[in-house]
């Protein structure tokens, strides 16, 4: 019987919808390539979500979601849905569908490929090899740490939102990046803001307690102000990065800054049972619709998909290479174009990596 993989595809927003075609065509050449069979659905989620049912994630699509193995999205929200109030934007349906899934580790790779390093913003001889995985903690943290809210004191509006990690949260995200550090470089930088926060205190202990079982790891710990600066000066010496929720997000940024262009930069969000793939980059609505965005993070996503969902590691290292070949013979999308190389759009850079597959 042909190996099968259930996929529940949600496009969602802005250029959302564009960049999905482009991995769903790079499955359909795996599909035949490999001889297997995705069996994908689709799904509402994010602004496109709010259009429909006046939900950014119906009950409709988590259901799927749970039914599936893995879940691909591409991204959400947009002007139009920015005057809502926080609870009900399309943002929400994201934060929801991770913490309804018990997603609790994103991983964010950030690559230094060689046709790119004109593109990066340091020198080359900074970025050249640069290789490391940002692993975020992501359902935990000031994203769902209650109280929250915005309310009256003393006549005047104060507004606050509250960073909690519990034990078990952090034990979980530490092993896991122990654990995958284990099959790359061997080293862990854990990321806090120990000298100021209480819940930064807790999260150093408990990543030590782990690290006891893992002390083939090298493992440092490092201030969040101090590690964005470390991240511009010398990027090499990262490996794995471990952090929480809001540094995670702020650096994972910075490391796809760094390494040329966030269009370039996929993600994996795991839990213990189900599994959401999604590109770092957002909706982009500026370039919404005019089918030049950069499909890249989204077909790289799919490659995550297919390795840690699908079980499917030859077909995920055959599309790296197709798009690292693609990137060689000097296609290029306008986030990451230089002079001398060929400016292509959404379809074109699809094709490119499809035909090297
Ligand atoms: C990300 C995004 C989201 C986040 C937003 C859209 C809620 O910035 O995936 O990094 O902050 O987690
Ligand atoms: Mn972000």
């Amino acid at each position: 019987m042909k190996k099968s993989c259930k996929i529940l595809a949600l496009p969602g927003d802005g250029i959302g919808p564009e960049i999905m075609e482009s991995a769903l065509e790079v499955l359909k050449a795996v599909e035949k390539k490999y001889n297997v069979n995705f069996e994908i659905k689709e799904g509402l989620i994010g602004g496109a979500a709010i259009d429909e049912t006046g939900n950014p994630l119906p009950e409709e699509t988590l259901k799927l979601a749970k039914e599936s193995d893995a879940v691909l999205l591409a991204a959400v929200g947009g002007e139009k849905w920015d005057n809502l109030p926080t609870d009900k934007r399309p943002e929400k349906g994201l934060l929801r569908i991770r913490k309804e899934l018990d997603l609790f580790a994103n991983l964010r790779p950030g690559k230094a490929y060689d046709a790119l390093l004109d593109a990066s913003p340091l020198k080359e001889s900074l970025i050249k090899g640069v290789d490391l995985l940002v692993i975020r903690e992501l359902t935990g943290g000031i994203y769902f740490g209650e109280p929250r809210g915005i309310e009256e004191r003393n006549g005047e509006k104060v507004g606050f939102n509250t960073m909690v990690y519990s034990e078990h949260e952090v034990e979980r995200i530490a092993r896991l990046a122990f654990n995958v550090a284990r099959n790359r470089r061997k080293k862990v930088t854990s990321v806090d803001k120990a000298n100021v926060l209480e819940v930064s205190g807790l999260w150093r202990e408990v990543v030590n307690k782990v690290w006891a079982d893992y002390q083939d790891v090298e493992l440092e710990h490092m201030y969040v102000d101090n590690a964005a600066m470390q991240l511009v000066r010398r990027p090499k010496d990262f490996d794995v990065i471990v952090t929480g929720n809001l540094f995670g997000d702020i650096i994972s940024d910075e490391a796809g800054a760094l390494t040329g262009s966030l269009g370039m930069l996929p993600s994996a969000s795991l839990g213990e049972k189900y599994a959401l793939y999604e590109p770092v980059h957002g909706s982009a609505p500026d370039i919404a619709g005019k089918g030049i965005a950069n499909p890249v993070a989204m077909v790289l996503s799919a490659a995550m998909m297919l390795e840690h969902s699908c079980k499917l590691p030859e077909a995920a290292r055959d599309i790296e290479k197709a798009v690292e070949k693609a990137l060689n013979d000097g296609y290029r999308t306008g986030d990451i174009w230089q002079p001398g190389t060929k400016k292509v759009n959404t379809k074109e850079m699809t094709q490119a990596i499809i035909e090297r597959l």
